[in-house]
């Protein structure tokens, strides 16, 4: 981990307050730095629950914990001591020196373009003091992997607007609804709005009716949501309402196991189709050969697949990006469940035309006879000679100038084909490689990854491949085993080099090395390893992974395990949590709570703890479900002490959030309808996110790296009523170190969405009025 500090370069701000003041800013760059930086970590460091308007008529700004406070007045001494703004184009030194990291930091200006930040700065101190200064953004650098949370907090798509008005759209107009749909009179909502909160708005919560927590006869329920839950044996369609004849204790659940299995027969099938109308699925058999139970539409057509049961497009296409639209990877459009599975490797679902079994490095010819083969080039294609891009033709024929290019294929035709020679198969092209000192591998296209069969057979034949086309072709290729064209920066110069090189037997022979090289042989075959699998059968696993939360490894393109576990395990002394997270209470100086390196033992669920000292008491109950854990106050007794109550959730060394940082309400960016009366946070590193949502409107914050803490009960205001339950969901879960997923790293993913949703608009329930 390192230590993130921004430096801010004229950025345009978020607000309109800074926007405003960035059109004055000609002469106060350095005035503006400054406030915008206090105004990105205000409301994080604060913590305030309402945001409510534009206006800040009714933003409650509370206290920020002295972390927070420490961080801006260090921040604030740094910005002093940087007075001197550094020159606009000083040398990024040490900037990113690897080709995907290249890729990342321009990835990172398209995220930017959004929220027109490009020009910000940020340096970075790694623990050992190196400094490096990058473009804003969290991703990979030659310093490790940095997570630029001052970056990710000031994004606009965090700043949702929300009213308190969407509070009141529940219950009463539901039960409505509920009456008509099952033919009753009299129904009447579970939940209603706390008396006190109708004159003071900020104490707004919603509370539920004794007769539905401890019912006696059935419950009439609605789901609001767009996802079916079941409840009690009951399930229930998105949108509709049921009648709940046994209402029960169980969890109201939306998986079908609490813990989806990672392999084997217990997985659930999914169903990949390319209609988006799910009524007009055709026939659909099960794919073979794939390590999860995939059903593929027959006959599938166009661009668009679908997974049955979700809301999520996958745009596909072996097309070549840059001349096809649909497959022009967006990363941002995750954020409306649009995908894309295309040649970049950074799509969800790559493709590619390297198939492992046909072109693995492993079984490439040795070198040819330097003294025995043609003193010359051999450049087979055949198809899209001069369409799209004359660019390689171009270069073809430079080089035919001043070395020599046979061409036995339809492009640049000038030489025909022998007796008993074909280039309709791999073994037939290969034979006629065999025979020059250099095969040209040049792609119709430079998108990143772009890489076919073209440039692999050149690597295969045993001559010294030439090889032109994807930007970061180095990436795919071993190293030092190719003449690069990207290398040289004019025609004479390439041509200049393979003329050197086609007289110099030790410098040709040393384009050989890798194939003896243990290391770049199997890089190469985890890097292909994936295209072992059907494009159909990785869909299948990847939407897997996603609806349930799992671990998805982009370069295999399979499922695992979250990087944390997510299942309780409790501390056999005390009772309380002791994975995935300690669990501690405390009242002021007082505190009660899991050991820290006790043993734990595996249960579904935790009952009713009494957690008592001091005179305080805590009814506290763990349900774990859907793979996330939900903890519910039953009550709590102070005992008269006006201290507040908090709880710990600590993840010390699983989760390093840099610097404590977190995301403050991170639930507001969905839209629920009643998002304002809950409270949550999110901390995060390059592995794993976790959130952690109340109910009500309190405090989550991160006072120290891997601990998360909520206030339970606040000073003397804050009593619980004796209709309420403070309800808890800690949802942890794993984010791409890859940049195909790198924006759950500010938003939250499907799975999450999800379980976000179902907690801040529960499956409400209604009562009959007798
Ligand atoms: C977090 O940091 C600690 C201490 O430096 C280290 O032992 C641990 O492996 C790190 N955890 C992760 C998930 O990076």
């Amino acid at each position: 981990m390192v230590a993130v500090k921004k430096r801010k370069r004229g950025g345009k701000g978020n607000s309109k307050t800074v926007y405003c003041w960035y059109i004055f800013a000609g002469g106060i760059l350095i005035f503006l730095g400054n406030y915008f930086i206090w105004e990105s970590e205000q409301p994080p460091a604060g913590h305030a629950i309402l945001k409510l308007d534009e206006s800040g008529a009714l933003q409650e700004r509370k206290r920020p914990p002295d972390f927070a406070q420490e961080r801006m007045e260090r921040r604030q001494r740094e910005d002093k001591k940087r007075k001197n703004p550094q020159p606009e184009d000083a040398p990024e030194d040490g900037r990113i020196s690897d080709d995907e990291d290249k890729e990342h930091a321009n990835d990172n200006n398209n995220d930017n373009t959004d929220t027109g930040e490009q020009q910000s700065k940020i340096s970075y101190v790694s623990p050992n003091g190196d400094v490096l200064v990058k473009p804003a953004g969290t991703g990979p650098t030659k310093l490790g992997y940095v997570m630029d949370f001052v970056h990710e907090r000031g994004n606009p798509k965090f700043r949702t607007a929300s009213t308190l008005n969407k509070i009141e759209t529940s219950g009463e107009k539901h039960s409505q609804m509920v009456a008509t749909a099952l033919s009753e009179t009299n129904v009447q909502p579970c939940e209603y709005l706390d008396e006190d909160a109708k004159t003071t708005m900020l104490k707004a919560r919603l509370l539920q009716r004794k007769q539905c927590r401890e019912p006696n006869g059935a419950l009439m329920v609605y789901n609001s949501a767009s996802f079916p839950r079941t409840w009690c044996g009951v399930t229930i369609a998105p949108k509709s309402a049921a009648r709940v004849e046994k209402p029960c204790t169980e969890p109201v659940r939306l998986l079908e196991k609490d813990f989806p299995p990672v392999n084997g027969d217990g997985m659930t099938p999914i169903v990949l189709h390319s209609q988006s109308d799910i009524n007009a699925l055709g026939q659909v058999s099960p794919l073979k050969d794939c390590s999860i139970p995939c059903h593929v539409e027959n006959g599938m057509t166009g661009v668009a697949r679908y997974i049955k049961g979700t809301d999520w497009v996958i745009y596909h296409s072996y097309d070549d990006p840059n001349a096809k639209r649909e497959v022009q990877t967006e990363l941002s459009k995750f954020k409306n469940d649009e995908y894309f599975s295309s040649a970049y490797f950074k799509s969800d679902i790559p493709l590619s035309r390297i198939d492992l079994d046909k072109h693995n490095l492993r079984n490439a010819l040795p070198p040819v006879d330097f003294d025995a083969v043609k003193d010359s080039g051999v450049y087979i294609v055949n198809e899209q000679c001069g369409a799209t891009n004359s660019r390689r033709s171009r270069w073809k024929d430079v080089l035919d100038n001043q070395y020599h290019v046979d061409s036995p294929g339809k492009c640049g035709h000038n030489k025909e084909l022998e007796p008993g020679e074909s280039l309709e198969t791999l073994e037939g092209r290969l034979t006629i490689m065999k025979k020059y000192k250099f095969v040209l591998g040049y792609e119709i296209s430079t998108h990143k990854d772009w890489v076919t069969e073209l440039a692999y057979e050149a690597m295969l034949s045993g001559a010294v491949p030439i090889v032109l086309g994807a930007t970061n072709m180095k990436s795919h290729l071993p190293r030092y085993g190719a003449i690069f064209v990207s290398d040289f920066n004019s025609f004479d110069k390439l041509a200049a080099h393979v003329n050197m090189v086609a007289k110099d037997k030790a410098l040709w022979n040393s384009y050989h090395a890798w194939r003896k090289d243990e290391s770049v042989l199997a890089a190469f075959e985890r890097k292909y390893q994936f295209t072992k699998k059907s494009p159909e059968c990785r869909m299948c696993s990847w939407a897997y992974a996603k609806m349930n939360g799992l671990g998805w490894d982009h370069q295999l393109q399979q499922v695992q395990e979250t990087h944390i576990g997510r299942k309780l395990c409790v501390d056999s002394d005390s009772d309380f949590i002791a994975k995935p997270f300690r669990e501690v209470w405390s009242v002021g100086k007082s505190s009660l709570g899991a050991g820290t390196n006790g043993p734990c033992q595996s249960v579904a669920n935790s009952d009713n703890e009494h957690v008592k000292q001091d005179g305080w008491s805590i009814v506290r109950s763990v349900i774990q479900h859907d793979s996330v854990i939900d903890i519910i106050i039953h009550e709590i007794d102070m005992g008269g002490t006006s201290d507040e109550a908090t709880l710990t959730l600590d993840y010390k060394n699983l989760v390093n959030n840099t610097e404590a940082a977190f995301f403050a309400n991170s639930h507001t960016v969905l839209d629920t309808e009643r998002g304002m009366l809950a409270s949550s946070a999110t901390i995060q590193d390059h592995k794993t996110k976790v959130t952690v949502l109340a109910n009500w409107q309190t405090t989550v914050w991160s006072p120290k790296q891997g601990v998360i803490k909520l206030i339970v009960q606040g000073k003397t205001s804050d009593r619980m009523h004796e209709d309420e339950q403070r309800r808890i969901r800690v949802i942890s879960e794993d984010i791409g170190e890859q940049l195909h997923d790198k924006m759950t790293e500010y938003f939250p993913s499907s799975f999450s969405k999800k379980m976000i949703q179902d907690f801040i608009d529960p499956l409400e329930m209604f009562y009959l009025d007798s």
